[in-house]
């Protein structure tokens, strides 16, 4: 398996852990007492799945995690909101106030290494050791969880971020012979399903602008140019990236009213309103599976899917994983956790609902089906670029500041300031 990481390793960190204003959400009782007390029983695994989709894959592993530790519980400390830009605004103030939960998802890369580089959590080299989990997750995905030399955190999956989402009949309606391949041809497509009366594209919170951005910069740019953004030699005030952003502007323009999160705005597209979403394929675990966690929906005919476009051959990717605070209340009942969300076993039960694909390297693959079966090829294959939204590439500072960027473009449209303050974010990163 060869292939292209970007290395967050190289990427310099700045104050992630830097809010702390965030108010509340102590979970109170931090098992400090004697004996075998509900505080010391129980197991807050903290994480943003609470939605339609995303939270049928954790109810999976914790089903397995119930089963095999019966002398824990494991208490859902989920915190609302895709993408968990809330969760991790009141993660920080916990972290902050020195009352970790007792595991927390983050994303390996930029993201993590914040966390690592704070001193906020400890090493797992000897879980490592102990399970060999060196040798089932790729080397390069090591890395990005690593710092000098010591593992900090299990990886669950890899999800892919630059997925374009359609609704076949709308496409068919609007005299589309074939879901765009390239930024033009998209551009082209937006202004067909404009003309047929739906919805050419569906959108969700600011964030999922930004999920948007992140795919149409790696569209506009190349796998190169875009994975250079990331490195020191980065050229943010480029004429090429002008021209991304004035894609941006341009395909954002054909936007329908911003859902309230990425669920909402999925659902435009699986029921026929919108012609197209840029989205991560935790979207193919809300279309596909059951009712209640998903819609129930059939592949190819309800919805169906291409790379975004210009990225064919590129796969943009995140990884969620689990994390042991220090101070962690539950310590035993975190490494119960992470022993689950480390194993064959979890990792086959959570990825194929949560629409990713296992990062372990020894998963079943009979049981990833369908779009999970196309993307473990893509996976195997592919070029790689990391998620911005989504951790891999920007620290929270910068991933921040970049959101905010976008933010005031969705209001004043002025594609210079938003560049200027792109640059100014990539400036004050240091990275
Ligand atoms: C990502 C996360 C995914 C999914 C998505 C939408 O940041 O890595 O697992 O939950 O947000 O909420």
């Amino acid at each position: 398996m060869r292939r292209r990481w970007i290395s967050a390793a190289a990427i310099g960190l700045a104050g992630i852990l830097a809010l702390g204003a965030c108010g509340g959400g102590s979970s109170g009782d931090g098992g400090g007492g004697g004996g075998q007390s509900t505080s010391q029983k129980r197991v807050e695994v903290f994480s943003w799945w609470t939605g339609p989709g995303e939270a049928d894959g954790l109810k999976a592993m914790r089903e397995i995690f119930e089963r095999q530790n019966p002398n824990f519980t494991f208490y859902d400390a989920a915190v609302a909101g895709g993408s968990g830009d809330q969760a991790r605004a009141l993660l920080s103030s916990k972290l902050q106030a020195n009352q970790p939960p007792d595991t927390f998802q983050g994303h390996a890369g930029a993201e993590l290494q914040g966390y690592i580089k704070a001193g906020k959590l400890e090493p797992l080299n000897s879980l490592y050791d102990e399970l060999k989990l060196k040798d089932v997750f790729p080397q390069q995905l090591i890395e990005q969880i690593t710092v000098a030399g010591n593992i900090y955190s299990v990886p669950v999956n890899i999800h892919r971020s630059n997925i374009l989402w359609f609704n076949p009949k709308v496409l068919k309606d609007a005299g589309i012979a074939a879901a765009p391949k390239t930024i033009d041809e998209f551009i082209a497509d937006l202004e067909k399903v404009k003309k047929s009366g739906k919805i050419p594209l569906s959108i969700g919170s600011q964030w999922t602008q930004v999920h948007l951005l992140e795919s149409v910069l790696l569209g506009s740019l190349g796998t190169d140019a875009y994975n250079a953004l990331w490195t020191a030699s980065a050229d943010w005030s480029s004429a090429e990236v002008t021209k991304a952003l004035e894609n941006f502007k341009k395909i954002m323009s054909y936007a329908g009213t911003p859902q309230e999160d990425w669920q909402p705005a999925a659902k435009q597209v699986a029921d026929g309103e919108a012609a197209f979403n840029i989205m991560g394929d935790w979207a193919y675990g809300y279309f596909h599976n059951p009712p209640d966690g998903g819609l129930g929906k059939t592949s190819k005919t309800d919805f169906d899917w291409v790379p975004s476009p210009g990225t064919d051959g590129t796969f943009m990717w995140l990884s969620d994983s689990f994390t042991l605070p220090k101070g962690a209340p539950n310590r035993d009942g975190a490494i119960a956790w992470l022993k689950v969300a480390a194993s064959k076993e979890g990792q086959d039960a959570f990825n194929p609902l949560k629409g990713s694909i296992p990062a372990r390297k020894d998963a079943d693959k009979s049981l990833y089906k369908d779009y999970l079966a196309w993307n473990l090829e893509q996976w195997a294959n592919d070029k790689l670029a990391g998620s911005i939204q989504h951790g891999v590439v920007a620290n929270d500072a910068w991933r921040t500041a970049i959101n905010d960027a976008v933010g005031l473009f969705s209001q004043d449209q002025d594609v210079a300031k938003l560049q200027t303050a792109l640059a100014d974010a990539a400036k004050a990163s240091g990275q």
